[in-house]
């Protein structure tokens, strides 16, 4: 750390911080007696805190953001002179980086054409509902509004968003919630023991059928859209089974309903693909992305739609309501799409889906280490860059660890200078995974070194 900061400014900003700060997704209590950890400076993977700490960050800022890693200067320079040259018009103008990286993204992604900028995943996501609901007015009379999410996906945390949560302990205390929304089955292969009927063989299969059966019993008629992760994050880090995909698409076709895949976690490159979903060969109409558009440098999230989806909203220009008619006023702020254009081009230069598809390999087989070296891993899963580990007390029942325990093995990491992360909050009973995501410039000694911090905070936890 290079100390700019005085142990006088350090403690002040510790004594504001604990007066008036109310920190997301955290219990304050314990603060009374004790200090929240204060970031004061990050350089490729690792963090400095309060107390000069020095920490490997193996969650990419706690919740999979952080792509390209801390303290990028082409980022911070390109957000600079275009803040200091433009820094805002609402949207319903176009801006130089807006329509610059609205072109580089769509390259990314064939079948896509359109890219609506607002700035959080849970507006994204919103807008997308928004869209569906729409939709159904304007082509169905309003009766194909239904929108499908699934068991364990999260999709954000406003009302709407908790709409759709299949993460329960996430939505508990927040009710009534929209209606309109119905959840499907989901695909955790590891704990298809817990689902009534679900086959050993084929089971992605089995799993996508269990989506037909939902939009069979609520009427074709009256489902609008099919809302998925391409690889689910906070509720417990699932990649989909063999066969899973291509069965959606093919039941999102039979019944005319719109397949929107939220990217948040996964898009730009976090499992070695630009999109997550591009590893399954499927066509959605609407793809939902924000955390590492730009790594956290500035607050963007794009929601990006296909012509056909475009073209509905823009049929009848007599028609005062026949647009999508959306506001986002800091979707307008330049500083996302000038960070995002610098984040996506240090992917390209560094040559980073290729890391993230080596080094994810590598830290799946280094954690598939731990799992025979310590009966309590009872799962590894992943995909590239965005891996987890699921703790159980018994390999043959899979009963899920307790979460104080969970939280021992994080904290253990922490005190050794890792930062590692685990699914909280989320399903009940099953917050029992720890989550690894790494920034994707991780090289095989960061790798290691996170590793062998599990390794020692698991044996020192249930040893
Ligand atoms: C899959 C997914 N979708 C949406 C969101 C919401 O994004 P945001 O927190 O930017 O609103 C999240 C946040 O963790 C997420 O994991």
């Amino acid at each position: 750390m290079d100390g700019t900061l005085s142990a006088n400014d350090l403690s002040h900003i510790v004594t504001a911080d604990k007066a008036h700060v109310w920190h997301h997704l955290s219990q304050h209590k314990p603060w009374e007696t004790s200090d929240p950890n204060i970031l004061i400076e990050g350089k490729g993977m690792r963090v400095w805190n309060q107390a000069g700490k020095e920490h490997l960050d193996a969650v990419s800022g706690a919740v999979w953001t952080v792509n390209v890693g801390y303290g990028r200067e082409r980022i911070a320079k390109a957000v600079y002179d275009q803040i200091l040259k433009m820094n805002y018009f609402a949207g319903a103008s176009g801006t130089v980086p807006g329509a610059l990286f609205a072109e580089k993204l769509i390259g990314k992604m064939p079948g896509m054409s359109r890219v609506y900028y607002c700035n959080s995943g849970s507006e994204a996501n919103e807008k997308a509902f928004k869209m569906v609901r729409q939709i159904a007015h304007k082509r169905y009379g309003g009766k194909k509004h239904k929108i499908l999410f699934r068991d364990r996906d999260y999709h954000g945390t406003t009302i709407g968003c908790l709409s759709a949560g299949g993460q329960d302990e996430r939505n508990e205390q927040y009710g009534p919630f929209a209606p309109g929304f119905v959840r499907v089955p989901h695909c955790l292969e590891y704990r298809r023991h817990e689902q009534d009927g679900a086959p050993e063989d084929n089971y992605g299969e089995w799993a996508a059928d269990q989506i037909e059966k939902v939009i069979l019993a609520e009427g074709p008629d009256t489902v609008g859209a099919l809302c998925l992760e391409p690889v689910t994050a906070g509720g417990g880090v699932i990649a989909p089974p063999e066969g899973y995909w291509p069965r959606v698409q093919e039941i999102c076709r039979k019944y005319d309903i719109l397949l929107h895949i939220d990217e948040v976690v996964c898009g730009v490159g976090r499992t070695g693909t630009w999109f997550g979903y591009q590893h399954y060969g499927v066509e959605p109409d609407m793809v939902t992305m924000a955390k590492g558009v730009a790594s956290g440098y500035a607050a963007i999230a794009c929601l990006v739609t296909t012509e056909g989806v475009f073209d509905l909203f823009k049929s009848d220009e007599t028609d005062p309501m026949d647009y999508f008619r959306d506001i986002s006023t800091f979707g307008g702020c330049t500083a996302g799409p000038a960070a995002a254009i610098e984040n996506m081009a240090i992917i390209e230069d560094e040559n980073l889906l290729q890391n993230t598809t080596d080094m994810g390999a590598y830290m799946l087989d280094r954690l598939g280490e731990l799992k025979e070296r310590h009966a309590i891993v009872g799962d590894v899963r992943g995909k590239g860059l965005f891996l987890g580990a699921e703790l159980v007390t018994d390999r043959d029942t899979k009963d899920p660890v307790e979460e104080a325990r969970v939280k021992a093995v994080v904290g253990d990491c922490m005190a050794q200078g890792v930062i590692i992360g685990a699914t909280n909050r989320s399903v009940p009973g099953r917050n029992n995974t720890l989550c690894f995501s790494p920034a994707l410039i991780a090289t095989k000694d960061d790798i290691d070194e996170i590793v062998s911090a599990v390794d020692g905070a698991l044996g020192r936890v249930f040893g």
